[in-house]
C-alpha cells in the first residue's frame, strides 16, 4: 500500500459511524494543498452535500472537525486539521516521510515484477511503406507505441511488438512498371538514398500515365503477375522491400527501436496474402458482408453507423482493410499470443489520428463477426508534427527525410556537448521527449529550440539532471563515502534511527520522497491511460525539485558530528534513488541516459 491508500484507510476508519457505513475508499478524493505549508494532502470529503444529510452535523465544518478529532487520536504519524469552510489537511510527520523513504523500491524488479498479467499484448507501430518515405507521422508512431509497449512491459503484460509494414497493394503493379520502364537497378542499389529514388520513379509514373491511359493497364496487369507469383514480379518487389528495410533499419537503430516479431522485422500486410481469398469466402457467409454495384464486396454497418468498408474491389482485388482482418484472425490464432488463461490478446494499432474513422470499421467489423470485444482493440493515435522553422515546412510535394532530421538534431545536440556520442544520446532524446511529453492526440510543435532548451522541459534537460545526480554519488565515492547504489542489496538508512536522532525533514526533501514514492503508481496510471506524458510529468517534477535541491545544498560538504554525516548520508541515498528513478523512467520512455554530460 502506498501512503495515500494507507491515508484514505485511516480517513475511513475516523469517519462518524452513519457515514463509514456509506462512504468507500475510491469515494475519498486526495489532493495536494494549493500552499505547501498547509500540510501534505487534502481532502473536501466532509464537503460533499450528501454526506450532511442522514448526520448530526449542522454543517461542513462541523462535520470535518469531527473527523478531524477523532484521526488524530488514532494516528501520530499525521496530523489532520481542518481548514477554511471544511477542507482537511494532513501533515505527515517527519517519522512518517522517514518510514516512507526506508522503504523505497532500491531494485527495479520489486517496481517492475515481471509476467504477471495473464492477458498479453501485441502493439503494432512505426508501420512505415514500403518504396515510400519513412514520414514524421511514422517517427511519431515509432516513438509513441514503443513507449506504450514499454509501459505495458513493466506492468506485468508479455508484449509482442509488431511493426505492419505496408509492402502489399495494386501500388506495386506501377512501382514495377516504373522500375522496368525507366529504372536501372544497379543505380538505385547503390544510390544514398534507394528509396528517394523509388519515389522518384512512383512521381514519374504518375506523371506519365496522365498522358498515356495504357501505363494504367500495365501496372494492373503486373500487379496479378505479382499476386500470381511470376518471379520477375516477385523478384522486383522484393528488391524495393530489401532497398526501403535497409533504410529503416538505420533509422531504427538510431532510435533505439527493435520489434519482437518476424524476426525483428514484423508481419508486413504481404504476410497475409495467402489467407485473403479464404477469408472473403468466410466473410461472405455472414449477412452484412453484401456485393455491392458492379461486384465489389463490402461490409455494411447497423444503421449505416459508419460507411460501409470494402474488402475486395469490383476487378478482385484486396485491400489495405482484407489486410487488416487477416492480421487479426490469424493473431486470434496464434497460440503464443493466447492468455494464460485463454484471454484474447489485447492489439493496440499506434497509428496517426486521421485514420480514426478505418479503425472504427475495423474494430466494429471485428466485434460483429464475434473476434473481438470492445476494449480487446484500441486504436492509439497521434496528432500531426507542425514544423515551426521554414526550412523544415512540408510544403506541398516536398518530402522530410527522417534521415536528414536525425542528422540535424544532432548537429544540434554537437553545438551543445561537443562529442559525437552524446550528441547521439542527447539528440534522439530531446525528439523522444518532444514527442512523449504532451498528449499523443495533440499535434507536435516541431521547433528547434525548445526541443533543445537545456533549462526547460526537454530530453536534454532530463539528461543532465541525471549526469548531475550521478557526478555527486562519483565524488563521494572518491571521497571514499559509501552510497548505496541502485540495484544492490544493501538497505536504505534505518528510519527509525532517523527518527532517533531527531533529523528534520526539508520541504525540498520531502517532496522528492513523494514523487520517489509515487513513480509506480503514476507508471501504472500512464499505462492505464496510455499515456506516456503522464511519467514524462512526473519524471520532470522530480528532476526539477532535484535540481533545486542539488543547488540549495551543499551535499558533501565537510560534515563533522553524527547528525551531520548521518543528514549527508540520507540526501546522497536520495540522490541515488533519484538517479534511479530517473533512469528506469526515462528507460520506460525509451530514452538512453548518460552517466557524464
Ligand atoms: N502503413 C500504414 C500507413 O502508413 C499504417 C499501418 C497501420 N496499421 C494497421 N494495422 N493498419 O498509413
Amino acid at each position: 500500500m502506498n501512503i495515500e491508500e494507507k491515508l484514505k484507510a485511516a480517513i475511513l476508519l475516523a469517519l462518524p459511524e452513519n457515514l463509514s457505513k456509506k462512504v468507500r475508499l475510491e469515494d475519498i478524493l486526495l489532493e495536494k494543498p494549493k500552499l505547501k505549508n498547509f500540510g501534505d494532502f487534502s481532502t473536501n470529503l466532509a464537503m460533499l452535500k450528501q454526506h450532511l444529510v442522514s448526520e448530526d452535523f449542522a454543517n461542513p465544518r462541523e462535520l470535518a472537525e469531527s473527523i478531524v478529532e477523532q484521526f488524530n487520536q488514532e494516528n501520530s504519524d499525521i496530523e489532520a486539521s481542518v481548514a477554511g469552510p471544511g477542507f482537511i489537511n494532513f501533515r505527515l510527520n517527519d517519522r512518517r516521510f522517514w518510514q516512507i523513504f526506508a522503504g523505497l523500491a532500491t531494485k527495479e524488479d520489486e517496481l517492475f515484477p515481471q509476467n504477471t498479467q495473464s492477458q498479453k499484448v501485441i502493439v503494432e507501430y512505426s508501420s512505415p511503406n514500403i518504396a515510400k518515405p519513412f514520414s514524421i507521422g511514422h517517427l511519431r508512431s515509432t516513438i509513441i507505441g514503443d513507449a506504450v509497449a514499454n509501459l505495458y512491459q513493466a506492468m506485468g503484460y508479455q508484449v509482442f511488438r509488431d511493426n505492419h509494414l505496408g509492402d502489399w497493394g495494386t501500388q506495386f503493379g506501377k512501382q514495377i512498371v516504373a522500375i522496368k520502364k525507366w529504372g536501372d537497378e544497379e543505380a538505385i542499389a547503390k544510390s544514398d538514398n534507394p528509396v528517394a529514388e523509388l519515389v522518384k520513379l512512383y512521381v514519374k509514373f504518375h506523371q506519365e500515365a496522365e498522358q498515356d491511359e495504357q501505363l494504367n493497364d500495365e501496372a494492373r496487369l503486373w500487379f496479378k503477375k505479382l499476386e500470381q507469383g511470376n518471379s520477375e514480379a516477385r523478384r522486383l518487389w522484393q528488391k524495393c522491400i530489401d532497398w526501403s528495410l535497409t533504410e529503416f533499419s538505420k533509422i531504427y537503430q538510431r532510435l533505439g527501436v527493435k520489434f519482437s516479431e518476424n524476426d525483428g522485422r514484423g508481419f508486413g500486410e504481404s504476410f497475409f496474402e495467402a489467407m485473403l481469398s479464404d477469408l472473403i469466402k468466410q466473410l461472405m457467409k455472414e449477412d452484412f458482408v453484401k456485393e455491392g454495384e458492379g461486384g465489389a464486396k463490402l461490409i455494411f454497418y447497423e444503421n449505416d453507423q459508419y460507411p460501409p468498408l470494402m474488402i475486395q474491389k469490383a476487378d478482385g482485388a484486396t485491400l489495405y482493410a482484407t489486410r487488416d482482418l487477416a492480421a487479426d484472425k490469424w493473431r486470434l490464432e496464434q497460440e503464443r499470443y493466447q492468455g494464460k488463461n485463454g484471454e484474447h490478446p489485447i492489439i493496440i494499432n499506434e497509428v496517426g489520428s486521421e485514420q480514426s474513422l478505418y479503425f472504427q470499421q475495423l474494430y466494429r467489423a471485428e466485434e460483429l463477426l464475434g473476434w473481438y470485444q470492445k476494449n480487446e482493440r484500441i486504436h492509439l493515435k497521434h496528432g500531426l508534427y507542425r514544423f515551426v522553422d521554414g526550412k523544415m515546412s512540408t510544403r506541398k510535394g516536398q518530402v522530410i527525410w527522417l534521415n536528414e532530421v536525425l542528422d540535424k538534431a544532432q548537429a544540434k545536440a554537437q553545438d551543445l556537448s561537443g562529442d559525437e556520442e552524446t550528441a547521439k544520446v542527447l539528440s534522439i532524446a530531446a525528439l523522444k521527449w518532444n514527442d512523449l511529453k504532451r498528449n499523443s492526440q495533440l499535434s507536435v510543435k516541431f521547433d528547434w529550440d525548445e526541443i533543445l532548451n537545456l533549462q526547460g522541459n526537454s530530453g536534454p534537460y532530463m539528461l543532465y539532471a541525471y549526469a548531475r545526480a550521478k557526478s555527486i554519488l562519483r565524488k563521494a565515492k572518491e571521497q571514499g563515502i559509501k552510497v548505496q547504489q541502485t540495484s544492490d542489496t544493501q538497505q536504505l538508512s534505518d528510519a527509525q534511527q532517523l527518527t532517533d536522532a531527531h533529523l528534520l525533514v526539508e520541504p525540498l526533501e520531502k517532496e522528492i520522497i513523494q514523487l520517489l514514492a509515487n513513480f509506480q503508481k503514476i507508471v501504472k496510471q500512464s499505462q492505464q491511460e496510455l499515456n506516456p506524458a503522464l511519467l514524462c510529468k512526473h519524471l520532470y517534477s522530480l528532476a526539477k525539485e532535484f535540481n533545486s535541491f542539488y543547488n540549495k545544498y551543499q551535499i558533501l560538504q565537510d560534515s563533522s558530528g553524527e547528525e551531520a554525516l548521518l543528514r549527508r548520508d540520507f540526501r546522497l541515498q536520495l540522490v541515488a534513488q533519484v538517479s534511479f528513478i530517473i533512469k528506469i523512467g526515462l528507460k520506460i520512455l525509451g530514452i538512453e541516459t548518460l552517466e557524464r554530460l
